[in-house]
């Protein structure tokens, strides 16, 4: 048999494909999510997410510590909010003394070089579970704006490197950009979830921080799944705004749009392999269906072919010790 082309000569060898992948993978590629509870020396196993945890401050900033002695330059911190300190206007959002502030200031002060970013939503302060202040059963956009913009600027002032809105409002990212400079604080950076949909992926994520919704869904905010193009504006008017990096969220599901969006432009783009993803893959490995030390990585791997720079992750520490040794 005569060949002019044989595609199997660069995938003899595990050298000749190292020497022709076209992607790879670093710790420099992730953002770890960390989940923050009030208390000391506090480590809850999240049911829906096996092996990831809720932490207090001390114990996160030990895990800080080591994610960075492994290579890790960001993490993005959610916190659990007491149900006493939550109400329909999320004021606890930016109390100077709250959790995330304090959170923030920990970490900055233990490991000044890790890139430090905020979620900024109500869900967690809210009583209602939903990203905004509701009324008459309807989550109110203007009003929720003003809110995120004091919550963002309070996150500036305890030291944060990024705010990372994941509201879904119109107009956040202008608003956010405009409140941060007014407060002098033109260091801090905006990474907007720009195109982030109505998921049922999210539930675990929802156990973690104890904010699902109270009543209905986030459907009026966050996309609806069955759309493309509208997700390419999303990102555009939000990149328009001031936004420095874009996000596409949920990952795997979405692998589509995360392509689209890295094609349509010229910024950072990211996403966010999220908390329903890491259960499927935990559950299947569990259960001795797949190696879960592969789908990691392959996984991994997919998200920065399709195109993204960083990748939100729950593996991340996980990856970052594969990829070490
Ligand atoms: C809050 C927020 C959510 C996630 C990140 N920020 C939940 C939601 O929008 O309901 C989900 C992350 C995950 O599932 O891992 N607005």
């Amino acid at each position: 048999m005569y060949l002019q082309r044989r595609n199997r000569i660069l995938r003899a060898t595990p050298s000749i494909r190292s020497l022709v992948a076209e992607t790879t993978l670093t710790p420099n590629d992730f953002i770890v999510p960390l989940f923050i509870d009030e208390g000391e020396n506090i480590e809850t196993e999240i049911a829906s997410m096996p092996n990831y945890f809720r932490r207090s401050i001390d114990l996160t900033v030990k895990e800080v510590k080591e994610l960075w002695s492994l290579g890790i330059k960001s993490v993005l911190l959610f916190i659990k909010c007491k149900d006493e300190l939550k109400d329909n206007t999320g004021k606890e959002a930016w109390n100077r003394d709250g959790l995330m502030q304090r959170s923030i200031r920990a970490i900055k002060d233990a490991v000044p070089g890790m890139y430090v970013m905020t979620d900024v939503a109500l869900d967690p302060y809210s009583s209602y579970g939903h990203d905004g202040i509701v009324e008459n059963g309807e989550i109110v956009n203007d009003p929720t704006v003003e809110a995120l913009v004091k919550m963002s600027v309070s996150h500036a002032d305890a030291g944060v490197d990024m705010v990372a809105p994941s509201d879904m409002m119109d107009g956040r990212i202008g608003a956010i950009r405009e409140g941060l400079e007014e407060n002098g604080f033109t260091k801090v950076g905006i990474m907007a979830y720009s195109a982030k949909y109505a998921s049922c992926f999210y539930g675990p994520f929802r156990d973690a921080l104890d904010s699902a919704p109270g009543f209905g869904d986030k459907k009026t905010y966050q996309m609806d799944y069955s759309n493309r193009t509208e997700a390419i504006r999303e990102t555009l008017m939000d990149i328009e705004e001031g936004a420095d990096i874009v996000m596409v969220k949920p990952g795997l599901p979405y692998l589509d749009i995360v392509r689209e969006v890295k094609n349509a432009v010229d910024v950072p783009v990211s996403v966010y392999n999220i908390s329903g993803e890491y259960a499927m893959i935990k559950a299947a490995a569990k259960m001795g269906w797949i190696n879960e030390e592969k789908a990691i990585i392959e996984t991994l791997t997919a998200f920065k072919r399709a195109g993204a720079d960083l990748i939100a992750t729950y593996f991340a520490k996980d990856a970052a010790k594969l990829l070490n040794v």
